[in-house]
Order: C-alpha cells, then structure tokens, then sequence
C-alpha cells in the first residue's frame, strides 16, 4: 500500500488528482481506512503488533500526503506567478479613444487661422447684461432685436437692476475687451450664443466668432483684406470669390454682409454663379468706441461675427442644424474628428 501510494502521489499533478490519492487513502472508504476498520477480524494475538504496523503506516502515509500536497501548491503558484507576469516593456493596450465634435472643430479651425493672423482669444459671460449686449453696442431702447421674441430674458434679480438676458451674439465681448484693455487690439470670441427661434435652421442654443480689431488708421481695406484671407484659408480655396454687400448693424458703420461664391445646384463653395452669405462685419461705429471710452479721432477698427454651425455645415456638407446637438452616435462617428 505504502508504494502504491508513493506512486499515486509522484503521479498526481494537481490539487484535485493528489485530493483523490489522500480520500482514496485516509478518506472514510480509503484503504488504510479498511484495513484499519478490518483489525477487528485479525486474531486476538497478532491484533496489537497489527494495529501498531497500521497506525505507524498511517502516519507516514499521511506526512508523505501532506508533503506531496505543499509540492503541488507551490508548482501552482509558481505556474501562476508566471502566467501573471507583467512585461513592462509592451506598449498599453489602446483605450477607445472619441472624436472632436464638429463645432469644437470648427471653432480650433478658426482660432487657428485668426491666431497666424496676430488674434489672440477673448471671452465673455453667457448671461449677460442688457448694456453689453445691446445698449454699448448702440442697439436703442426699441430695437426689434431686444423684443423677447428675439431674446431670453433671465427673471430679475433684487438689486441687479435691469434683468440680464443670454446673449443674443457674441458681438458684447467687443465691449468688454474694449473696456479691459488698451488698443491695439486684436482678438476673436468664439461662444455660445442664444435666440427663441427653434425650426430647421434655428436653434436656440447657437455658437459665433466675434473678431475686433482696434488699431490707429485701421480701414475698410484691412476689413477686407483679413476676411478674404480668413475664409479663403478656412475652405481651402485660394481662388474663392468673395463679396461685400452693404448691410445694416446698429453697432458698425458702414456695415456689410459677406457672400462666398457656391453652386446652388451642386452645393459646391467656390464653383458656379451663385452667392451665399456667410458672415456679417462692418467699421467699429464711432459711438461704440465712445461708449468704451476710446477716442473715435485716435481710434478705429472693424468687428466681424459669423455662425460658427453654418460654416461647419457648408465646409463639411452637414445638412440639419438640429444634428449638432442630438449626440447621435452615429452621427458623431460619421462627422467627428481625430484628435
Ligand atoms: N452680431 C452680428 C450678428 O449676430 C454679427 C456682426 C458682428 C456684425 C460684428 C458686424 C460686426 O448677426
């Protein structure tokens, strides 16, 4: 018995083969168990010389079991700490990674372009106070863009004054950049911007990009000159016909409309004979600088705002305002961008 089990236990590899060799031998059925319980029938002189020889076998049986058991653990940690090693000199697997949503997008395009051009960029609040979005901006009392058809008024507050509204443009960081530093001044604004208008080609939550350029004997030729550079770099096309229309805002003078050559039947930019506005832009209005405290004698500059949706839709062939912000993911995949 004590070979067979030598045998058995050099033979068994895992926990569960050795477990079988030690309930086969010490287990209730086992066979040292059934000779033991088999003492009984051995006669009376030769029971306490067999009983010893058995108690003896048993217990080196057992020590051989336990130690054969230790063995076994050992080789499976062993085996284990192998499989488990780290090598750390494998590149990480790679994380999923997501994709730029195309306004952010279309917004770092344009920082990118304005920023060759000397622009650094500015920021403004969201809610916004009545002066900096309209009354600096020389947008009188009865404006119809002040009706709150138009604009999001916020409920007044106690000791705020006039109720704030979010800004209907992005046009009020003029304002405040004009009042925060000293000309020259050379910035873009690119923000949310927000109008109660909800259909196809409204939302109420929009982005622009303000530019304002302040300087001594800035003219209409830099105007010019900078948004044909601007949009010609934006789409990529160095021939892109580009008009001025004149235009009406309260707070520039003269003021235009900017259209880009397109086909209306192909929906191509920069082909056929037809006009597509893109951008609105205009001299800073002299009263706008006095309203900022800057000397309209010894100052000027030009101001542009553009939609920031309606260029990325045209660039990138987007044909529904409202998919920008369903966060479909099917869409994202479709029109994001990497990283
Ligand atoms: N704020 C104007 C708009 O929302 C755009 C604009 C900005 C026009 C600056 C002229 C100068 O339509």
């Amino acid at each position: 018995l004590k070979q067979e089990t030598i045998e058995a236990l050099i033979a068994a590899n895992t926990h569960n083969e050795w477990d079988a060799v030690r309930v086969g031998t010490l287990g209730r059925s086992g066979k040292l168990t059934m000779l033991l319980r088999q003492l009984g029938q051995v006669p009376a002189e030769e029971r306490k010389a067999r009983g010893q020889e058995l108690n003896r076998l048993r217990d080196e049986l057992t020590k051989l079991i336990e130690k054969r058991g230790k063995e076994i653990e050992e080789l499976a940690l062993e085996a284990r700490l192998k499989e488990e090693r780290v090598d750390v000199t494998l590149p990480p697997p790679l994380e999923p990674q997501g994709l730029i949503h195309p306004i952010s997008r279309t917004i770092e395009e344009m920082t990118a372009i304005f920023a060759r051009m000397g622009f650094s960029v500015a920021e403004g609040p969201d809610i916004e106070t009545q002066w900096h979005n309209f009354s600096a901006l020389n947008t009188p009392d009865h404006h119809p863009a002040r009706t709150e058809q138009d604009t999001f008024y916020l409920l007044d507050e106690e000791g705020q004054g006039e109720p704030r509204v979010l800004r209907t443009q992005t046009s009020g960081v003029q304002i405040r950049t004009m009042l925060g530093q000293n000309p020259p001044i050379r910035i873009i604004a690119p923000g949310r911007t927000y109008r109660a208008d909800h259909d196809a080609t409204h939302s109420p939550m929009f982005h622009q990009c303000e530019g304002l350029v302040i300087d001594k004997n800035i003219t209409l030729g830099h105007l010019k000159g900078c948004l044909i550079e601007f949009l010609r770099a934006y789409f990529n096309k160095p021939d892109l016909p580009v008009r001025f229309r004149s235009s009406y805002f309260p707070f520039t003078e003269p003021s235009m409309e900017v259209d880009i050559g397109w086909s209306r039947k192909t929906g191509e930019i920069g082909a056929g004979a037809d006009w597509l506005e893109v951008l609105g832009a205009g001299m800073v209005n002299p009263r706008v600088l006095a309203n900022c405290g800057l000397d309209p004698a010894e100052w000027q500059g030009f101001a542009f705002g553009m939609g920031v949706e309606r260029l990325a839709m045209l660039k990138n062939g987007i044909a529904d305002l409202r998919s920008f912000y369903e966060s479909d993911l099917r869409w994202l995949r479709h029109y994001g961008f990497s990283a």
